[in-house]
């Protein structure tokens, strides 16, 4: 089987790992992908922007199934269009997909099933928005963009006065351009935050095992949200009730509610959850796999995802057999450059992957990585991420922290933090209001 896998992140490099080791498989091509998918797979070089490129290329090749990894070429339509040739797609549709390209889209859906979630309102104009937040007695409120914002789109507002300033950066200014068109205000749910991954073909559903990501770039979850500094698997705060209630109540209602309004949804549907006291409320959709929640599914996965993964995009999931998964933990400590989530240096040379991977039962998934004259260079934020394995968690992140440490190019930092536990959410978002991370105080993305 001929598989192109979509994308250039360390979520692409985690796939072509965990592909390339299928008996099944005959060639991997990767597009465009980075230094570390170069050595599993042929990487090809047309950029995840260019739908048309992608699809003469799977046509070209004469590819069996494409993987799609980021959320932007599925909302652009690759699904469809991959499909409309005949060609098995693991990813949704553009329809599917807008229920990360719009939280608007997203609400509406949950609403409708009755799935539950956070209140919300939402805006078109900055004038009734502010009207509306003026009128509000409780506080913080959550204004959230309602387009793609990579990680951006999501302001906690202390008081009115923040809340204004954000629905100005937002719908006046356009920091966001067109993602903040319109804006939704939702209300602010305490708890602890946790994301359930189901595949699903739109009929049967694989629920993976739960993961936890750590969104924000400071440790103790202080400072603007980044795409995710680091995960741990499985999560011992998950019990199986609680499981088995966001199965009943979330998962289960989200995917029958697709198939009542008539899409076809085959892939990943990543569901944000805010664990609170009055029980798992979703935060978010997202229609791809996480990044880097699936380099600890790849590491935690036993067998084949192959079979998995042509099954969903072929509409007969129900013929898989559930996978077994390694009991161990698996930590993944991401290593970014300096300036990340901001503007971030690049170009550095990159020294010691491989004596960090001979450290124990460490893998290291690159991001932004690229092979240059001189050898691996620095090219994205979000540079890589080293996976340590252990019987514990505590063994797991001494094993990904010991062979991170023997990585090195200059500006390169981590979070020091993942896997431990973290102080409560009140504890965070006080530190938050007080100033910690000044972009919430301000209202400014
Ligand atoms: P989202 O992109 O919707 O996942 O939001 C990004 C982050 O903002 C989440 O991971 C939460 O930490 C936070 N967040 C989003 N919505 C809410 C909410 N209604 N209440 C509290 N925190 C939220
Ligand atoms: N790690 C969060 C995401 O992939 O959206």
């Amino acid at each position: 089987m001929k598989v192109l896998v979509v994308g250039s992140g360390g979520r692409e490099h985690a796939l072509c790992w965990k592909i390339a080791q299928s008996p099944e498989l005959t060639e991997l091509l990767c597009a465009p992908g980075n230094g570390g998918t170069s050595a599993v797979a042929r990487n090809v070089d047309v950029a995840t922007t260019n739908i048309s490129g992608l699809v003469r290329l799977a046509v070209e090749e004469k590819v069996d199934l494409v993987v799609v990894g980021p959320e932007d070429p599925l909302v652009a339509g690759l699904g469809d269009l991959l499909r409309a040739e005949g060609i098995a797609v693991f990813g949704p549709g553009a329809r599917g997909a807008e229920l990360e390209g719009s939280k608007a889209a997203a609400k509406d859906l949950l609403e409708r099933h009755r799935i539950p979630t956070a209140g919300s309102r939402r805006f078109d104009r900055s004038g009734p928005a502010k009207a509306y937040l003026e009128g509000c007695t409780v506080w913080p409120q959550v204004i959230k963009a309602d387009g793609l914002a990579a990680g951006k789109g999501v302001v906690i507002c202390e008081d009115v006065q923040a809340a204004c300033r954000a629905v100005d950066s937002l719908m006046e200014e356009k920091t966001l351009g067109g993602a903040g068109d319109r804006i939704l205000v939702e209300e602010f749910l305490e708890g602890e935050e946790a994301s359930v991954l189901a595949v699903t073909d739109g009929e049967a559903i694989l629920i993976l095992e739960p993961i936890v990501d750590h969104k924000q770039v400071g440790e103790g979850d202080t400072g603007p949200n980044t795409g995710g500094m680091g995960v741990y698997s499985p999560a011992p705060s998950m019990s199986k009730r609680l499981l088995r209630q966001i199965e009943q109540r979330i998962v289960i209602p989200s995917i029958h509610g697709l198939r009542r309004e008539g899409l076809d949804f085959r892939g990943v549907l990543f569901i944000g959850l805010m664990i609170t006291d009055q029980g798992p409320r979703v935060l978010e959709y997202n229609v791809r796999f996480g990044d880097p929640e699936t380099q600890a599914i790849v590491r935690r996965l036993k067998g084949d995802l192959l079979p998995i993964l042509v099954a969903t995009a072929r509409g007969e999931l129900s013929s898989i057999s559930p996978p077994e998964w390694d009991p161990r933990f698996c930590v993944g400590v991401v290593g970014a450059s300096e300036g990340y989530p901001k503007s971030y240096r690049k170009g550095d040379r990159i020294r010691g992957v491989e004596e960090a991977e001979a450290c124990g039962d460490v893998t290291v998934f690159q991001a932004g990585t690229a092979s240059s004259g001189q050898g691996l260079v620095s090219s994205g934020g979000r540079v890589l991420c080293v996976t340590g394995m252990g019987e514990t968690i505590e063994d797991a992140r001494k094993c990904a922290y010991e062979a991170y440490d023997k990585i090195e190019w200059a500006g390169k930092f981590c979070r020091r933090d993942i896997g431990t536990r973290v102080e409560g959410r009140k504890e965070r978002i006080r530190k938050m209001m007080s100033g910690v991370a000044t972009w919430t105080r301000d209202g400014r993305l």
